[in-house]
């Protein structure tokens, strides 16, 4: 990985003659591997849609994997994965790469798992809504990452690495433990595929809370 930073390097200073952002040449010289020339992920990989999601998410999990609060476990195939990515890049690096992913446009998910959407609606109300929004689109002041625009296998598998101490175990990763202490509450994997289900019909951004797009969708007869 080592070679890696050389390379950024001098496609850095070769592309600052072009003026190319650094973040730009980081990313397409080499997150694009794994995440997908837009950002929209890719499925085999499973590696997530990232395009669009704010920078302070994506340089601060950058952060978590580079300082082994994520993807430190050799089980956690993924997370090894990009954490050994993360680890090519330095602090102005991550930085840089982070605030060009943020200006990507947002790719919409395609479902892939069918479930009870109504009951995902009442646990997702009752258990997630308070730090990650009613539309879905996340808070920074509680660090809560937008869930919207993120794969229902993603969202699945981030959701069991909280429940079995792959993420947000460590007592330096403050915001990984919060979201674990969440992920408790989801005991079946009923549960589990409802919600993520009902988050990812969260497409297009709610104008209020009485009017979510679910809503709007079951008013006009199209669920
Ligand atoms: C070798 C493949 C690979 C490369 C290269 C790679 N990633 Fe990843 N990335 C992944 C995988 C797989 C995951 C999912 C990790 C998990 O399941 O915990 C991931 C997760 C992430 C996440 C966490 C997303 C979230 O919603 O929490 C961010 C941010 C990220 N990658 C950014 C980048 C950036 C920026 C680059 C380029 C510097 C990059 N990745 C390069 C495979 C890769
Ligand atoms: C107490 C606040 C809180 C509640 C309640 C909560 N979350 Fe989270 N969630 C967070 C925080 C903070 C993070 C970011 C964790 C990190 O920095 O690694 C997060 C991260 C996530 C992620 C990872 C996203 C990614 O891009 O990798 C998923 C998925 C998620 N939450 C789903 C849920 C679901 C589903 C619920 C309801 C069962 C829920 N959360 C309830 C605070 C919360």
């Amino acid at each position: 990985m080592r070679s890696l930073s050389l390379f950024i390097l001098m496609a850095w200073s070769l592309g600052s003659q072009a003026e190319e952002p650094l973040g730009k040449i980081i990313f397409t010289n080499f997150c694009f591997t794994c995440h997908g020339m837009k950002g929209e992920g890719n499925a085999q990989l499973k590696a997530p849609s990232i395009a669009g999601t704010p920078a302070w998410y994506l340089d601060g999990q950058l952060r978590n994997f580079r300082e082994d609060r994520r993807g430190f476990d050799p089980s956690d195939v993924e997370g090894q994965l990009m954490s050994a990515s993360a680890k090519a890049l330095n602090a102005e690096q991550s930085s840089a790469v982070s605030e060009y992913v943020a200006s990507l446009k947002r790719v919409p998910p395609v479902a892939t798992v069918a479930a009870d959407r109504m009951l995902g609606r009442e646990l997702y109300r009752e258990c997630c809504m308070e730090c990650h929004r009613f539309n879905g689109e996340g808070e920074m002041v509680f660090g809560s990452p937008p869930l919207v625009g993120l794969q229902d296998w993603y969202l699945m598998a981030q959701i069991q690495k909280f429940r079995h101490g792959l993420r947000g175990v460590l007592t330096a990763d403050a915001m990984g433990q919060k979201m674990a202490f969440s992920a408790r509450f989801i005991e079946s994997e009923n549960a589990l595929e409802s919600l993520v289900a009902y988050i990812i019909s969260l497409q297009s951004p709610a104008k209020d809370e009485m009017t979510d797009p679910f809503d709007q969708a079951l008013l006009s007869g199209q669920k």
